[in-house]
């Protein structure tokens, strides 16, 4: 919740400027009529993924094919390759529902997302080794079983292998792409003589859900809400037509099977999704336009570049910053999410944190009304997210029949992000026709904030398939 208003003077919004305020309300709202025809196209999408012919939502089987019951047990190490760091976690599985994870965290190098595989690969292993060193000082005997949060769309036959299908969120590493990337690390660990075995690649969506049906049974979906936005359910093998033909005989098809959606890419083909000419623009200067278009619109990744494309498109038609100095404005992406975010989270009348978050950090000095501008352009870009990105849940509790769930969820955008959890339960009421409640936690489908996926799930799917593989199963 915001914190009430504490000091400062009322600010008069001149007329150009609340226009231009109510021009961007009628571009960036999306009403509950809007949220319901995108869920509606959303289910055919999702069920298109899991057709033999395809479409633009991967639907990726993630070969996870039982749920966790929370007795698992075991030391595991696993590896989350996020967009800013590198966290390694060791996982002591506790049964009963329980675990201790003991993690270090990396900062990725700024340049590694346009660098070389073999650069990003050294990376990884060099941080493992330091790692491995300091937890395990009097040295390894067994090879160490390694869970591997890959969370990129990669294609997988088995649970240890993962063929890149395209990057995401921003990251352009070349010799990747079509790639399986688990020998690729195992080369850079064997180098290093890290005796470490990558046991299974998953998604951070997977090991979201799969971590949180460790601890809590009415888990029904994992979601991040982060850099990018996707989710991942359990589905039956029966129900994945992709898989016929494609499954080793002792897979049935009762089997639950673990789906990493990839819905990021929802709407490519852009029949529903109610773009602006930011969007547009945001999709154009991308490394991959026309593609992950619905990430696009409500993901971390794009929500500051969003607002520096509103505020340069107003200050070259001369409506804001009359003679100042906007060198670092024109720098793409110079806004993360961070900078929405605190300046909704500005609690003066006269907006004096976003007045220095402008001056300080962008060179930057604004009037009141511009200020108040930029206010509203924040809430408006960061309600349509939250918003919009319930529509994947919606489908995916429609298309499987939930009526009440529990969708645990991770992200930076949905731990920090003001009001995201409000905004959202709104979108899901609207989605569903729910009577309003005073608290969100008494709405059927409920989102919670996940376990440890990135730890703790990887842990957990590696021990799943451990166990598998032990009892002679493929
Ligand atoms: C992007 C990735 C996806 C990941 C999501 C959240 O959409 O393609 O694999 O789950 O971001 O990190």
């Amino acid at each position: 919740k915001k914190p009430p208003m504490r000091k400062g003077s009322m600010i008069d919004v001149p007329k150009n400027l609340m226009d231009q305020i109510h021009s961007l309300e009628e571009q960036f709202t999306v009403s509950g009529e809007k949220l319901k025809e995108v869920t509606k196209h959303f289910v055919d999408e999702l069920n298109k993924g899991l057709s033999k012919k395809g479409g633009n939502i991967p639907m990726i089987p993630g070969w996870v094919m039982e749920f966790p019951t929370g007795q698992e047990t075991g030391d595991y190490l696993a590896i989350d390759l996020g967009g800013t760091n590198l966290r390694v976690v060791l996982v002591r599985l506790l049964g009963n529902h329980k675990f201790d994870t003991t993690q270090s965290k990396y900062k990725l190098p700024d340049h590694i997302r346009t660098s070389s595989s073999e650069e990003l690969f050294s990376f990884i292993a060099d941080s493992l080794k330091t790692f491995v060193d300091e937890e395990f000082p009097e040295g390894v005997t067994e090879p160490l079983p390694l869970g591997f949060t890959f969370s990129y769309p990669c294609s997988q036959d088995k649970i240890n292998e993962g063929y890149l299908q395209r990057w995401t969120k921003g990251f352009d590493i070349e010799g990747v792409e079509g790639e399986d990337v688990v020998p690729m690390l195992q080369e850079q660990l064997a180098k290093r003589k890290i005796p470490i075995d990558v046991v299974a690649l998953i998604n951070d969506t997977t090991g979201t859900l799969v971590a949180s049906m460790y601890t809590d049974a009415e888990t029904r979906m994992g979601c991040i809400f982060g850099t990018g936005v996707n989710g991942a359910y359990f589905d039956v093998v029966s129900d994945v037509e992709k898989l016929e033909g494609r499954l080793p005989s002792d897979i049935t098809s009762d089997l639950p099977m673990a789906i990493n959606c990839e819905y990021g890419s929802f709407d490519n083909e852009l029949v529903v999704l109610p773009r602006t000419k930011y969007d547009i623009i945001v999709d154009k200067q991308s490394p991959r336009p026309g593609q992950q278009s619905f990430e696009k619109m409500t993901s971390g990744y794009y929500l500051g570049e969003l607002l520096r494309l509103i505020l340069l498109d107003m200050q070259q038609q001369g409506l804001i910053f009359e003679g100042q100095d906007l060198t670092k404005l024109q720098k793409p992406y110079v806004m993360d999410t961070s900078y929405p975010a605190r300046i909704e989270e500005d609690p003066f009348e006269n907006l004096e944190d976003t007045y220095d978050i402008f001056k300080n950090e962008l060179g930057v000095e604004t009037t009141g009304g511009e200020r108040k501008l930029i206010r509203r352009a924040c809430e408006l870009i960061g309600t349509r997210a939250s918003r919009m990105s319930m529509c994947g849940i919606g489908a995916v509790c429609t298309k499987r029949g939930y009526k009440t769930a529990h969708i645990a969820a991770d992200g930076s955008v949905f731990n920090k992000y003001p009001e995201f959890k409000e905004r959202a339960a709104a979108g899901l009421r609207d989605i569903f026709d729910w009577e309003p409640r005073q608290n969100i936690e008494e709405y059927p489908i409920v989102i919670v904030a996940a376990e440890d996926g990135s730890g703790a799930g990887a842990a957990i799917i590696a021990a799943l398939t451990q166990k598998r593989l032990a009892a002679g199963k493929s």
